[in-house]
């Protein structure tokens, strides 16, 4: 059984990543994950006695605690997605983005190229660098076009600047040192398990809170949506085929403003939850002052990524959608237990040897 490390694999994406490989893949993995607020166990709660997915408590910044990791489980290869993920929250504070986005990549980089060089030819030409990266390091687009892996990098917020250098971080390790690494440049994701601070999963539990629904300026900046398991299965097979040195755009052909993103959750909350005052859930909206330097548009290109290795998105924004507020609904435990921090003491209680 060959073991392969992923980084962040308690967030979001990362915990959906490690959910469908466990199911549906040999690989044993370690999760390598410092579980920052955005961390959360419970998401992977499924796992929890399976032998296979081993969780390590550990920051990426601590080039000892990589050094270990890497001596002690000698994997084949590294899907790296630890990160401070939020925008706001680096136009708040930008020294974790720093640290972890900037530095912790550049440490796991130096830790996984000296393990990386003292192997066999044979495991060195196997070995994969991952790095999982977003579409907001090429900017903000106008009215139309799309990204292409070729745009060029302008990222507008400290998320995306961290982002961007790391992204160059990797590509200079693999022109200077011959590393083996792969870069994908990702649009917004949704789905279950999101840290209720992004627009969807926030929206969600506001609304059914009988909270207000904070739209950002005139709530006409486009996202392109990509449901999350479509995500984690582009993740898988530019792992396991793509190309050495190469990057892919990973999106969902679904470009929305946020207005109408916010119409169609409470839409769909009218149908499968009515408010008991029999009015819609769109009453709740407010609009708030904008997100300084708040990115106008984004939308991928993702016809590489497709042509070469043969993926397209399973979800439509309509079903992808669906299903999210669905889960949201039927799991109102995990999102209670994140709003109350209860969710640190169930990692404690579940994982607290591991941790
Ligand atoms: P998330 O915030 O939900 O999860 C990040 C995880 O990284 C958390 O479990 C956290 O505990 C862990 N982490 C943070 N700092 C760490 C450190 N120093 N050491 C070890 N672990 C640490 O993020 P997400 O939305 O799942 O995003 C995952 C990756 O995908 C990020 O690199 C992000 O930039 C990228 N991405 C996200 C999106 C999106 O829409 N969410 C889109 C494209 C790309
Ligand atoms: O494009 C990929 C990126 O998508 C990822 O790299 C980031 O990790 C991820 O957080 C996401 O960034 P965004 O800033 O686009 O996502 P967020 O959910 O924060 O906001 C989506 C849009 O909704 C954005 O235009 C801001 C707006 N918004 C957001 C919140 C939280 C609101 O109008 N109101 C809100 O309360």
């Amino acid at each position: 059984m060959r073991t392969l490390f992923v980084t962040g694999g308690a967030g979001f994406i990362g915990s959906a990543l490690v959910r469908m490989l466990m199911a549906d893949s040999d690989w044993r993995i370690v999760n390598i994950d410092k579980l920052t607020y955005a961390g959360n166990l419970e998401s992977l709660a499924e796992l929890t006695d399976n032998t296979s997915h081993i969780f390590s408590r550990s920051d990426i910044c601590d080039r000892s605690a990589m050094d270990s990791l890497f001596h002690e489980h000698r994997p084949s290869g590294v899907i790296h997605l630890a990160a401070e993920s939020h925008v706001d929250r680096s136009i708040h504070g930008p020294g974790d983005f720093i640290e972890t986005n900037i530095s912790g990549t550049y440490t796991l980089l130096e830790a996984a190229r000296t393990y990386w060089s003292g192997l066999d030819t044979a495991e060195r030409t196997a070995f994969r660098f991952h790095h999982v990266s977003t579409d907001e390091v090429f900017g903000s687009l106008g009215e139309t076009g799309l990204f292409v892996e070729t745009s060029t990098y302008q990222p507008n917020s400290p998320y995306s600047a961290s982002k961007a250098a790391s992204d160059h971080l990797v590509r200079a390790w693999h022109h200077t040192y011959g590393l083996p690494t792969l870069i994908t440049n990702c649009s917004n994701n949704y789905g279950p398990c999101q840290f209720p601070e992004k627009l969807i999963p926030l929206m969600i539990h506001n609304a059914v809170s009988d909270k207000p629904l904070p739209i950002y300026g005139k709530g006409d900046n486009v996202r392109d949506w990509l449901y999350v398991d479509d995500h984690a299965r582009a993740l898988r097979l530019v792992f396991e085929q793509g190309v050495i040195g190469e990057t892919y755009n990973i999106g969902g052909h679904n470009e929305k403003t946020n207005l109408e993103v916010v119409d169609t959750l409470c839409a769909l909350l009218d149908q499968l939850k009515p408010r008991s005052d029999g009015r819609s859930y769109g009453a709740q909206k407010i609009t708030v002052a904008d997100r300084p330097g708040h990115d106008k548009r984004y939308a991928i290109d993702a016809t590489k990524i497709e042509r070469e290795l043969g993926w397209t998105p399973e979800e439509s924004f309509e079903s992808g959608l669906m299903k999210t507020v669905r889960w949201y609904l039927n799991n109102s435990a995990w999102i209670a237990h994140v709003v109350s921090g209860e969710y640190r003491q169930w990692m404690d209680r579940n994982y607290g040897d591991r941790t």
